[in-house]
């Protein structure tokens, strides 16, 4: 989707569709839009079918070819207006056009919300419609099966005569969209075409385009390291693994921050095979390293300044004659001894060996990871906040703060000592699986072994991912692409030392 920003508008331009956004109860055209508009509005304010509560919609045809339809938005409650609600009226207003034969739709700024709101209100509502506009179908060739929606909406021109906003703001919220748009994109494909190895390349054409700094780590050099907990994993598949490493280091940037992702292209349970059940949603248990990925070409975008590191561990958890086995021990990178009791206990052995790595490596100042690691998360909090686990309750706090602005929002759960108990090892100094019960606090608490004293979050995305209510500027289906708005956030507040 393209956005342009005019601080004008006169009426005379043409739009397939004009959108108007209203907040509750006050449904009332701008001055500045035509008179059959404001008469259209009137009517239908009148008819009190349409009052601007949060989710309506209301398409009014007119007769001007100009503009032969209007779209009426609900904001929801005025004094309830934030930067996700009204994100999500963006998201709406897109969603709605998207089965219009238009080319070009007009939406008018609204004179509404708090002062400290109103300046980013061009990011807020070019991201939602960005994101709104979402639809991946390159594979749906034909035309008439009745499921492929009609070409999307591919030009939106935001009207600001009120001088609320700026075209700035609109290039960085239509950033932030594209950023959020890749990750959904790189999580919704088939794990035939998503392998490690094409990981790699979309990880490459984003470092290209944005100017950052990109290295492959491939098999040979990983098993040399002797990151034993990724290599078990990988060595049951044919695809080979990869550790992709991106850096972002804008000049006069004072400190860094790892963003580590989990990037399983596909999960099939390894040798503690999954149920057949569903198992095709496990192509999405790479959407921690398609954050990660998002991430880094919006901040590549923005430019906050700090230094960001992107590290993604990738391979397939398939079972094979080669494939890791219940009872193996594995020797971590870090050192520690790990007995594997479950093969489906995957994401943290990747994410161990790539945490222990990033710290190490790039000597970050805090490391957040995010994985799709847990069933028993989706369990304890369902689809809509993600967990976290950590070991620095303060830097819990910024991330929770940058998950509330960016709609991604987050949940902590407890890290009692207590919880890790259950890890301790028969044979050797860790086990990789612990009770049932309370199984996303033990898969957090897995990691921790391996970050040391650095500040660090885990974020567990296994509920939030996918399979998420299609509100606002969430997708009907598919990945989320959560995650994405919360990394660039905290790069863009996070302050050294604080
Ligand atoms: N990728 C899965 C977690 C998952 C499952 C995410 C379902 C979303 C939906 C992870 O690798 C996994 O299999 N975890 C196991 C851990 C268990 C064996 C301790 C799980 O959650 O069942
Ligand atoms: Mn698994
Ligand atoms: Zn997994």
């Amino acid at each position: 989707m393209e956005f342009s920003y005019a601080s004008t508008f006169s009426g005379k331009e043409s739009f397939g569709c004009l959108v108007l956004l209203f907040p509750q109860d006050r449904v009332r055209a701008p001055a500045a839009t035509t008179r059959e508009v404001r008469e259209n509005v009137r009517r239908l304010a009148a008819l009190k079918d349409f009052t601007g509560k949060t989710g309506q919609t209301q398409l009014l045809p007119l007769s001007s070819k100009t503009i032969p339809r209007v779209l009426c938005v609900g904001l929801g409650e005025v004094d309830k207006l934030d930067r996700e609600q009204l994100r999500r009226a963006a998201g709406t207003a897109a969603k709605a056009l998207r089965g219009l034969e238009l080319d070009k739709a007009g939406l008018v700024i609204p004179k509404t919300g708090a002062a400290s709101l109103r300046q980013d209100f061009g990011e807020i509502i070019a991201e939602g419609m960005a994101l709104g506009g979402y639809t991946f179908e390159p594979y749906k060739t034909q035309e008439d099966n009745g499921k492929k929606p009609r070409k999307s909406l591919a030009r939106v021109a935001l009207l600001d005569p009120d001088g609320i906003t700026s075209a700035k703001s609109v290039r960085q919220g239509a950033a932030r969209g594209d950023a959020v748009n890749l990750a959904r994109t790189l999580g919704n494909q088939p794990p035939n075409y998503m392998t490690p190895t094409q990981l790699a390349k979309e990880a490459r054409q984003v470092a290209r385009k944005r100017g950052l700094k990109l290295r492959v780590l491939e098999q040979a050099e990983l098993e040399k390291l002797g990151m034993g907990m990724f290599m078990g994993v990988a060595r049951g598949s044919r695809q080979p693994p990869k550790l992709i490493l991106m850096e972002y280091r804008p000049r006069g940037a004072k400190g860094t921050l790892a963003f580590v992702g989990k990037g399983i292209t596909f999960d099939s349970g390894g040798i503690s095979l999954k149920p057949g059940q569903a198992m095709d949603e496990m192509k999405f248990d790479m959407c921690g390293a398609a954050a990660v990925v998002g991430a880094m070409d919006g901040i590549g975008a923005l430019k906050p300044l700090v230094n960001v590191v992107g590290v993604i561990p990738a391979c397939e958890n398939l079972p094979d004659g080669n494939a890791v086995k219940p009872g193996d021990i594995l020797k971590s990178y870090a050192g520690k001894h790990v007995e594997i009791l479950n093969t489906d206990a995957e994401g943290r052995l990747v994410l161990g060996d790539a945490l222990a790595y990033a710290i190490k490596t790039f000597k970050p100042d805090a490391v957040i990871d995010l994985a799709t690691l847990t069933g028993a998360c989706v369990i304890a909090l369902g689809h809509y906040a993600t967990g976290a686990i950590t070991n620095e309750e303060k830097f819990l706090d910024q991330v929770v703060r940058a998950g509330k602005a960016s709609g991604d929002v987050v949940w902590p759960l407890p890290n009692f000592p207590e919880y890790a108990e259950a890890l301790k090892g028969k044979y050797a100094d860790l086990q990789n699986i612990g009770p049932r019960e309370g199984g996303a606090i033990t898969a957090g608490l897995f990691l921790k072994h391996f970050v040391g004293e650095v500040p660090w979050v885990h974020l567990d995305i296994a509920g939030t991912a996918w399979g998420v209510k299609g509100i606002g500027h969430i997708p009907y289906e598919g990945a989320t692409g959560v995650g994405v708005g919360l990394l660039i956030d905290l790069a863009k507040s996070w302050r050294k030392g604080k």
